[in-house]
């Protein structure tokens, strides 16, 4: 099979940081491609890596070839500040690269949604991944992958309190989440990057969601 060629969006966070590391490594792939607004700090000779000004996402170019685009990207209220400003980076940015992915025939776009996605939630941040999803799917991607996953869990540098509370939670009571619960237990992020990558190297046409449990289950091999 042809090496592939990957842009991924998000590439410092915890899933796009797992993700590259997975591409970096992975024969499938033979050149990654990263659009960061600060560096990553990693070298490898498969990595390239641009500086971006997100403010002007639109006006750049596609890099010839790219097969596959991962979105990673993602903020929370508090980082963000406003409604505006989290739109901007979970709504705005997404469907961007989803139009530029659509215009350049791009076989695979990978993204990161919500378990709770829905344009008509009340809850705003369930909402936005809702309309995110919403306007992607109306873009005739070749291959749109949506991935939904539960609470993430994996280091951070920033605390989370609901992200701690959950996975303290999933320790101390681990059948907390078992049976119908089962959907809800949080994942690792890591996982959430493996199985977007084993995801991509499929190359299904059409549009396909995957909710945490099954994201769980690609991602470690496990039922
Ligand atoms: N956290 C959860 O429990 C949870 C649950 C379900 C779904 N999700 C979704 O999963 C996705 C990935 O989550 P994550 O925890 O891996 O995210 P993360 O660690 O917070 O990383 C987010 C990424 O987005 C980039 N980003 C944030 N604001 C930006 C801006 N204004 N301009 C450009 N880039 C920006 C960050 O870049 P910098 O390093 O430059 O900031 C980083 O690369 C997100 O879409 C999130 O909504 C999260």
């Amino acid at each position: 099979m042809k090496q592939k060629i990957a842009l991924v969006v998000g590439a410092t966070g915890l899933v796009g940081s797992n993700l590259v590391q997975t591409l970096l490594e992975s024969e499938e792939y033979l050149k990654v491609i990263v659009w960061v607004r600060s560096t990553t700090g990693i070298t490898h000779e498969k990595l390239e890596e641009t500086i971006v000004d997100f403010n002007t996402l639109g006006h750049y170019q596609l890099n010839r070839g790219v097969d596959h685009i991962f979105c990673c990207l993602g903020t929370t209220i508090k980082v963000a500040k406003t409604k505006q400003n989290f739109k901007k980076v979970d709504l705005d940015y997404p469907v961007t690269l989803g139009r530029m992915a659509s215009e350049k025939g791009v076989s695979q776009f990978i993204v990161i949604s919500a378990m709770g996605a829905n344009h008509k939630s009340r809850v705003f941040y369930n909402a936005v991944k809702g309309e995110m999803e919403s306007e992607l799917r109306k873009l005739s991607l070749l291959g749109l992958k949506i991935f939904r996953p539960s609470l993430l869990l994996g280091n951070r540098n920033d605390f989370r309190f609901g992200e701690k509370a959950a996975e303290v939670l999933s320790k101390v009571i681990p059948f907390v989440f078992s049976g119908e619960l089962r959907k809800y237990k949080p994942i690792e992020g890591k996982v959430v990057a493996q199985a977007m990558y084993r995801v991509a190297l499929h190359e299904r046409a059409g549009v396909e969601v995957f909710p945490s449990d099954i994201i769980r289950q690609i991602g470690t091999n496990k039922k």
